[in-house]
Protein backbone atom coordinates (compact mmCIF):
# COMPACT_ATOMS: atom_id res chain seq x y z
CA UNK A 1 0.00 0.00 0.00
CA UNK A 2 1.34 3.44 -0.57
CA UNK A 3 1.62 6.31 1.16
CA UNK A 4 -0.83 9.81 1.08
CA UNK A 5 -1.87 10.66 -2.29
CA UNK A 6 -2.47 14.14 -3.64
CA UNK A 7 -5.49 14.61 -6.23
CA UNK A 8 -5.32 18.13 -7.49
CA UNK A 9 -8.07 18.96 -10.25
CA UNK A 10 -10.21 20.58 -12.11
CA UNK A 11 -12.97 19.04 -13.47
CA UNK A 12 -16.12 21.70 -14.74
CA UNK A 13 -18.53 18.74 -15.75
CA UNK A 14 -17.21 15.61 -13.55
CA UNK A 15 -14.84 13.94 -16.22
CA UNK A 16 -11.83 14.36 -15.25
CA UNK A 17 -12.69 13.73 -11.84
CA UNK A 18 -14.20 10.79 -11.79
CA UNK A 19 -10.67 9.20 -14.08
CA UNK A 20 -8.17 10.45 -11.53
CA UNK A 21 -10.47 8.57 -9.12
CA UNK A 22 -9.93 5.65 -10.61
CA UNK A 23 -6.45 5.98 -11.08
CA UNK A 24 -5.95 6.56 -7.17
CA UNK A 25 -8.11 3.74 -6.53
CA UNK A 26 -5.50 1.46 -8.58
CA UNK A 27 -2.64 2.98 -6.80
CA UNK A 28 -3.67 1.99 -3.26
CA UNK A 29 -2.86 4.22 -1.42
CA UNK A 30 -4.48 4.26 1.93
CA UNK A 31 -4.77 8.28 2.84
CA UNK A 32 -6.11 10.07 -0.54
CA UNK A 33 -6.76 14.09 0.03
CA UNK A 34 -8.43 16.58 -2.74
CA UNK A 35 -7.75 19.31 -3.82
CA UNK A 36 -10.84 20.14 -6.36
CA UNK A 37 -9.16 23.55 -8.12
CA UNK A 38 -12.91 23.39 -9.58
CA UNK A 39 -14.60 26.50 -8.00
CA UNK A 40 -11.27 27.81 -5.97
CA UNK A 41 -12.75 31.19 -4.80
CA UNK A 42 -9.71 31.93 -2.08
CA UNK A 43 -6.09 31.70 -3.08
CA UNK A 44 -5.07 27.88 -3.55
CA UNK A 45 -1.55 27.67 -2.06
CA UNK A 46 -0.30 24.23 -1.66
CA UNK A 47 4.01 22.94 -0.99
CA UNK A 48 3.33 19.13 -1.26
CA UNK A 49 6.07 17.17 0.42
CA UNK A 50 4.84 13.34 0.93
CA UNK A 51 3.18 11.39 -1.29
CA UNK A 52 2.59 10.83 -4.43
CA UNK A 53 0.36 13.46 -6.62
CA UNK A 54 -2.33 12.46 -9.25
CA UNK A 55 -3.01 15.96 -11.15
CA UNK A 56 -5.86 16.00 -13.65
CA UNK A 57 -7.27 18.27 -15.92
CA UNK A 58 -9.18 18.39 -19.19
CA UNK A 59 -7.81 19.29 -22.20
CA UNK A 60 -9.50 22.84 -23.95
CA UNK A 61 -7.91 23.46 -27.44
CA UNK A 62 -5.14 21.17 -27.25
CA UNK A 63 -3.95 22.93 -24.06
CA UNK A 64 -4.07 22.91 -20.21
CA UNK A 65 -6.86 25.24 -19.72
CA UNK A 66 -5.74 28.61 -18.33
CA UNK A 67 -7.80 28.89 -15.41
CA UNK A 68 -6.44 25.89 -14.26
CA UNK A 69 -2.38 27.14 -15.00
CA UNK A 70 -3.91 30.57 -12.66
CA UNK A 71 -5.05 27.87 -9.87
CA UNK A 72 -1.96 26.28 -9.47
CA UNK A 73 0.49 29.40 -9.29
CA UNK A 74 1.28 28.54 -6.05
CA UNK A 75 1.50 24.77 -5.88
CA UNK A 76 4.46 23.07 -5.57
CA UNK A 77 6.15 19.32 -5.23
CA UNK A 78 9.72 19.09 -3.22
CA UNK A 79 10.47 16.62 -5.88
CA UNK A 80 7.56 14.14 -4.76
CA UNK A 81 6.34 12.36 -8.02
CA UNK A 82 3.48 13.26 -10.36
CA UNK A 83 0.86 11.59 -12.45
CA UNK A 84 -0.59 13.54 -14.54
CA UNK A 85 -3.89 13.23 -16.53
CA UNK A 86 -5.52 14.76 -19.27
CA UNK A 87 -9.21 14.03 -20.47
CA UNK A 88 -10.27 15.46 -23.73
CA UNK A 89 -13.70 15.17 -25.79
CA UNK A 90 -12.46 12.29 -28.18
CA UNK A 91 -10.77 14.64 -30.73
CA UNK A 92 -7.20 15.07 -29.87
CA UNK A 93 -5.18 16.09 -26.68
CA UNK A 94 -2.35 17.72 -28.69
CA UNK A 95 -0.08 19.49 -26.70
CA UNK A 96 -2.02 19.63 -23.91
CA UNK A 97 -0.30 17.01 -21.73
CA UNK A 98 3.28 17.70 -22.88
CA UNK A 99 2.28 21.21 -21.38
CA UNK A 100 1.21 19.61 -17.96
CA UNK A 101 3.91 18.17 -18.11
CA UNK A 102 6.50 20.63 -18.57
CA UNK A 103 4.94 23.16 -15.86
CA UNK A 104 3.99 20.44 -13.09
CA UNK A 105 7.99 19.50 -13.94
CA UNK A 106 9.11 23.50 -13.12
CA UNK A 107 7.08 23.09 -9.86
CA UNK A 108 9.54 20.53 -8.53
CA UNK A 109 7.61 17.14 -8.81
CA UNK A 110 9.03 14.10 -10.72
CA UNK A 111 6.92 13.48 -13.48
CA UNK A 112 6.79 9.56 -13.48
CA UNK A 113 3.84 8.57 -15.11
CA UNK A 114 0.98 10.29 -17.84
CA UNK A 115 -2.56 9.27 -19.17
CA UNK A 116 -4.48 10.33 -21.88
CA UNK A 117 -8.74 9.65 -21.21
CA UNK A 118 -11.22 10.45 -23.12
CA UNK A 119 -14.86 11.78 -21.26
CA UNK A 120 -17.75 13.13 -23.10
CA UNK A 121 -17.38 16.70 -24.92
CA UNK A 122 -18.33 19.91 -23.28
CA UNK A 123 -20.34 20.44 -26.38
CA UNK A 124 -22.01 17.02 -26.72
CA UNK A 125 -25.89 17.20 -26.59
CA UNK A 126 -28.83 13.99 -26.60
CA UNK A 127 -29.42 15.09 -30.14
CA UNK A 128 -25.54 15.79 -31.38
CA UNK A 129 -23.35 13.40 -29.11
CA UNK A 130 -19.84 13.20 -28.68
CA UNK A 131 -18.30 10.90 -26.84
CA UNK A 132 -21.70 10.45 -24.88
CA UNK A 133 -21.39 9.01 -21.21
CA UNK A 134 -17.66 8.37 -21.34
CA UNK A 135 -15.56 7.74 -19.22
CA UNK A 136 -17.56 4.31 -19.49
CA UNK A 137 -16.75 1.02 -17.66
CA UNK A 138 -14.07 0.41 -19.51
CA UNK A 139 -11.99 4.00 -19.25
CA UNK A 140 -12.64 3.25 -15.45
CA UNK A 141 -11.14 0.02 -15.59
CA UNK A 142 -7.99 0.82 -17.97
CA UNK A 143 -7.82 4.17 -15.27
CA UNK A 144 -7.58 1.55 -11.91
CA UNK A 145 -5.02 -0.35 -14.27
CA UNK A 146 -3.15 2.60 -14.76
CA UNK A 147 -2.64 3.03 -11.26
CA UNK A 148 -1.99 -0.33 -10.70
CA UNK A 149 1.16 -0.16 -13.12
CA UNK A 150 1.94 3.29 -11.74
CA UNK A 151 1.88 1.41 -8.11
CA UNK A 152 4.76 -0.82 -9.39
CA UNK A 153 6.72 1.81 -10.79
CA UNK A 154 6.94 3.54 -7.52
CA UNK A 155 8.12 0.36 -6.10
CA UNK A 156 10.85 -0.16 -8.01
CA UNK A 157 13.14 2.78 -9.41
CA UNK A 158 11.80 5.96 -10.43
CA UNK A 159 14.59 8.29 -11.14
CA UNK A 160 13.82 8.85 -14.96
CA UNK A 161 14.44 12.41 -16.88
CA UNK A 162 11.41 13.54 -19.17
CA UNK A 163 8.88 11.14 -19.84
CA UNK A 164 8.10 11.21 -23.39
CA UNK A 165 4.69 12.20 -24.22
CA UNK A 166 2.97 12.71 -27.53
CA UNK A 167 2.57 16.39 -28.76
CA UNK A 168 4.77 19.29 -29.58
CA UNK A 169 6.81 22.71 -28.16
CA UNK A 170 6.08 25.39 -28.94
CA UNK A 171 2.93 24.13 -27.69
CA UNK A 172 -0.01 25.22 -30.23
CA UNK A 173 -1.13 28.67 -30.17
CA UNK A 174 -3.84 29.17 -27.10
CA UNK A 175 -6.95 29.57 -28.44
CA UNK A 176 -8.76 32.89 -26.96
CA UNK A 177 -11.98 32.29 -24.54
CA UNK A 178 -14.61 34.59 -23.77
CA UNK A 179 -17.41 36.49 -25.57
CA UNK A 180 -19.63 33.30 -26.14
CA UNK A 181 -21.80 31.57 -23.16
CA UNK A 182 -24.71 29.28 -23.08
CA UNK A 183 -28.38 31.20 -22.60
CA UNK A 184 -31.22 30.33 -20.79
CA UNK A 185 -34.56 29.37 -21.50
CA UNK A 186 -37.38 31.29 -19.02
CA UNK A 187 -39.47 28.88 -19.69
CA UNK A 188 -37.54 25.72 -18.01
CA UNK A 189 -35.80 27.84 -15.35
CA UNK A 190 -37.14 27.82 -11.77
CA UNK A 191 -34.13 30.24 -10.79
CA UNK A 192 -33.10 27.46 -8.76
CA UNK A 193 -29.20 28.82 -8.83
CA UNK A 194 -27.77 25.44 -9.60
CA UNK A 195 -25.81 27.33 -12.70
CA UNK A 196 -24.52 29.62 -10.51
CA UNK A 197 -23.12 26.95 -7.81
CA UNK A 198 -21.78 24.89 -10.47
CA UNK A 199 -19.72 27.66 -12.30
CA UNK A 200 -15.92 27.62 -12.41
CA UNK A 201 -15.36 31.33 -13.43
CA UNK A 202 -18.22 32.76 -10.97
CA UNK A 203 -19.79 34.67 -13.38
CA UNK A 204 -23.49 33.69 -13.04
CA UNK A 205 -25.73 35.57 -11.06
CA UNK A 206 -29.30 34.43 -10.53
CA UNK A 207 -31.95 37.42 -9.49
CA UNK A 208 -35.44 37.50 -10.85
CA UNK A 209 -33.24 36.24 -14.20
CA UNK A 210 -30.26 34.06 -14.75
CA UNK A 211 -27.76 36.93 -15.94
CA UNK A 212 -24.58 35.82 -17.76
CA UNK A 213 -21.21 37.68 -17.98
CA UNK A 214 -20.32 36.12 -21.17
CA UNK A 215 -16.81 38.39 -21.81
CA UNK A 216 -15.38 35.57 -18.93
CA UNK A 217 -16.93 32.52 -19.75
CA UNK A 218 -14.87 29.33 -20.52
CA UNK A 219 -17.40 27.80 -22.32
CA UNK A 220 -17.20 24.53 -20.19
CA UNK A 221 -20.54 24.09 -20.11
CA UNK A 222 -21.31 23.30 -16.51
CA UNK A 223 -24.02 24.79 -16.32
CA UNK A 224 -25.77 23.20 -19.48
CA UNK A 225 -24.92 19.72 -18.07
CA UNK A 226 -25.84 20.18 -14.41
CA UNK A 227 -29.15 22.20 -15.08
CA UNK A 228 -31.92 20.06 -13.50
CA UNK A 229 -34.75 21.33 -15.99
CA UNK A 230 -32.22 21.61 -18.89
CA UNK A 231 -33.14 25.33 -18.78
CA UNK A 232 -29.22 26.05 -19.62
CA UNK A 233 -28.13 25.75 -24.11
CA UNK A 234 -25.14 26.45 -25.93
CA UNK A 235 -26.41 27.32 -28.86
CA UNK A 236 -24.39 30.12 -29.94
CA UNK A 237 -23.73 29.41 -34.11
CA UNK A 238 -19.78 29.16 -33.07
CA UNK A 239 -20.36 26.12 -31.03
CA UNK A 240 -23.01 24.51 -33.41
CA UNK A 241 -20.67 24.66 -36.07
CA UNK A 242 -18.17 22.97 -33.71
CA UNK A 243 -20.10 20.68 -32.83
CA UNK A 244 -21.27 19.55 -36.80
CA UNK A 245 -17.42 19.22 -36.55
CA UNK A 246 -17.07 16.78 -33.75
CA UNK A 247 -20.27 14.89 -34.44
CA UNK A 248 -18.90 14.21 -38.08
CA UNK A 249 -15.11 13.82 -37.89
CA UNK A 250 -14.95 12.92 -33.92
CA UNK A 251 -17.12 9.99 -33.47
CA UNK A 252 -15.71 7.42 -33.53
CA UNK A 253 -14.17 5.68 -30.39
CA UNK A 254 -10.74 6.79 -29.29
CA UNK A 255 -8.76 4.50 -26.06
CA UNK A 256 -6.44 6.00 -23.50
CA UNK A 257 -3.31 6.36 -23.99
CA UNK A 258 -0.61 6.25 -21.38
CA UNK A 259 2.93 6.71 -20.68
CA UNK A 260 4.96 4.82 -17.81
C1 LIG B 1 -13.28 25.39 -24.47
C2 LIG B 1 -13.15 23.92 -24.66
C3 LIG B 1 -12.18 23.40 -25.51
C4 LIG B 1 -12.07 22.03 -25.69
N1 LIG B 1 -11.08 21.55 -26.50
C5 LIG B 1 -10.96 20.21 -26.70
C6 LIG B 1 -9.92 19.69 -27.54
O1 LIG B 1 -9.05 20.41 -28.03
N2 LIG B 1 -9.91 18.37 -27.80
C7 LIG B 1 -10.86 17.52 -27.28
O2 LIG B 1 -10.83 16.34 -27.60
N3 LIG B 1 -11.79 17.98 -26.39
C8 LIG B 1 -11.86 19.29 -26.11
N4 LIG B 1 -12.81 19.77 -25.23
C9 LIG B 1 -13.65 18.82 -24.50
C10 LIG B 1 -13.16 18.55 -23.07
O3 LIG B 1 -11.78 18.29 -23.05
C11 LIG B 1 -13.90 17.34 -22.49
O4 LIG B 1 -15.27 17.54 -22.59
C12 LIG B 1 -13.53 17.00 -21.05
O5 LIG B 1 -14.06 15.71 -20.79
C13 LIG B 1 -14.10 17.97 -20.03
O6 LIG B 1 -13.59 17.68 -18.74
P1 LIG B 1 -14.46 17.86 -17.38
O7 LIG B 1 -15.64 16.91 -17.50
O8 LIG B 1 -13.54 17.40 -16.31
O9 LIG B 1 -14.88 19.27 -17.30
C14 LIG B 1 -12.95 21.14 -25.03
C15 LIG B 1 -13.92 21.68 -24.17
C16 LIG B 1 -14.03 23.04 -23.99
C17 LIG B 1 -15.07 23.57 -23.05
Amino acid sequence: MLPKTHLIYFSPTGTTSKVIKQVAAGLDSRDVEHHNLTRMEQEFSLCIDDGVAVIGVPVYAGRVPEIFLKRIEKLSGEGIPAVLIALYGNRAYEDALVELRDVITAKGFNVIAAGAFIGEHSYSTDERPVAANRPDAGDMQKAREFGAAITNKLQGECNQTTLDISGNTPYKERVPLGGVCPETKPELCTLCKTCARVCPAFIITVDQEVSTKAENCIMCCACVKLCPYHARVMRHPMVEARRDMLVKNCSERKEPSCYL
